[in-house]
């Protein structure tokens, strides 16, 4: 009874808390406070909620769910009805983990594009309720890129309070960018999708929002995800990058395809260009004829904090997307916006001429940083509004337009930005020995300063 009391406390507690903050929905569908509340003790304790990751393009879409030990043999399934009649069942690849838990990981192929299919899964024996997914068609399909979610960054992590507003912000930003834009492909996750990464409570609040069951998730390592496995075992990324040299306990990077458009994940907590290198150069060798080259990293190199902190990270990753022709870096990790204009050699240069950088503001809430007095050389856009935010990337074969939303009022930032390119990219660039040479001191001596 006691504990009932308190429980019951603490919801009142919460209700009141958060009947301020209702969140301005469109069409009246978003979840409500009442809602996540009545729902809070199954999204904690749903360890099985199912993750969707891009296939390698659109004819793959890969999967991952955790199970309990005593879950011998979890199933998959594939239909092109609700029904699941005529169903295909698919491998499924289950690992013990060190959590207690079994990860297990599948992977669609032969996939139709443009086509919807059904999919359902075991977990304790029990068919999942059937979820639909759409692959992708042609070159015209819009992304959103959100970041740093960082569920618990709010304040203490073991307080329910902390991490049912950092959830219920993360929850409510997806729903209004579906909302308002219901013809979503993928969404793309700029890395601290969690505050902890060895902490399942924090990947079943981020993976709780129900536009994950039917939308893939591309995310990327952030420095509070890469040092613990977990990531690895919730998502199921596809070419991932085997370094037998450095990688990170949570995995590695990895590339995948889309229409024209090549999107190569980084881990950019490796303080190794010689193995980002790599990564690049393989994933663009992969695909000759890509019109785009997007990276997708967590530390932004060219963010709103000015020149950034630490290892300087420009110094050692700018020269690789300039070799390799990248056109787009997207980030997170600063919380707070900034686009830069096109860079090259550390100069801007003219638009189609560099790479752009764009660093999104955090899409839950948990956590705002504030804004230099002076806005950084290369920054053509930065602002701080204090809201969760979303961006908004809308592809078609020679053109992306850009717009990001505050996703508290749906308004737009006022920071459209179109960029265009009429052929793929150049060849890959030949690496010359002393180009290595270069690389690999330049790998030593970050290592030198990390651990000093
Ligand atoms: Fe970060």
């Amino acid at each position: 009874m006691k504990s009932l009391l308190k429980s019951t406390a603490l919801f009142m507690a919460l209700l009141m808390l958060f009947s301020t903050v209702a969140l301005a929905a469109p069409d009246g569908a978003q979840t409500t406070v009442d809602e996540w509340a009545a729902e809070w003790e199954n999204i904690k304790s749903d360890d099985s909620v199912i993750a969707l990751t891009p296939g390698s393009d659109e004819s793959q879409m890969n999967f991952a769910w955790l199970s309990a030990l005593y879950d011998f043999k979890p199933q998959f399934k594939l239909s092109k009805n609700s029904a699941m009649n005529n169903s295909v069942a698919i491998p499924v690849a289950s690992a013990l983990t060190i959590v207690g838990k079994i990860t297990n990981k599948v992977t669609a192929t032969e996939l139709r594009p443009g086509t919807e299919y059904y999919y359902s899964y075991t977990e304790k024996g029990l068919w999942s309720k059937p979820e639909a997914f759409k692959t992708g068609s042609g070159n015209n399909f819009k992304a959103i890129l959100v970041a740093d979610s960082q569920i618990g960054r709010s304040g203490d992590e073991k307080s329910d309070e902390v991490l049912f507003n950092d959830s219920f912000g993360w929850n409510a930003t997806l729903e209004a960018a579906f909302d308002a834009n219901p013809d979503i492909d993928f969404i793309l996750s700029a890395g601290d999708q969690v505050e902890t990464a060895g902490t399942n409570l924090q990947y079943n609040l981020f993976l709780a929002p129900s536009p994950l069951r039917n939308i893939p998730l591309a995310t990327t390592m952030g420095n509070h995800d890469f040092y613990h496995p977990l990531y690895q075992y919730h998502f199921n990324n596809p070419n991932e990058f085997e370094d037998e040299v450095i990688q990170s306990p949570g995995g590695s990077g990895y590339w995948f395809t889309r229409g024209s458009a090549l999107f190569i994940v980084l881990d950019s907590n490796i303080p190794a260009p010689v193995h980002q290198e790599l990564l690049v150069k393989q994933a663009v060798e992969a695909n000759p004829d890509a019109v785009w080259r997007i990276v997708l990293m967590h530390h932004s190199i060219y963010g709103a904090s000015g020149e950034p902190t630490g290892a300087n990270l420009w110094r050692f990753y700018a020269p690789v997307f300039d070799r390799f022709e990248i056109d787009l870096v997207l980030s997170g990790h600063d919380h707070r916006h900034c686009r830069s204009y096109p860079i090259k050699n550390n100069k801007i240069v003219a638009d189609g001429e560099g790479v752009v950088y764009l660093c999104a503001n955090s899409a839950s809430g948990s956590k705002y940083s504030g804004v230099p007095e002076t806005q950084p050389w290369y920054a053509a856009n930065s602002s701080q509004l204090n809201a969760p935010a979303y961006t908004v990337l809308d592809f078609e074969k020679n053109m992306i337009t850009i717009n990001t939303y505050r996703a508290d009022t749906m308004q737009t930032t006022d920071d459209e930005y179109v960029m265009h390119k009429q052929a793929p990219t150049g060849a890959v660039p030949v690496q010359s020995l002393l180009m290595r040479f270069f690389a690999a001191i330049s790998t030593l001596i970050m290592v030198i300063k990390a651990s000093l």
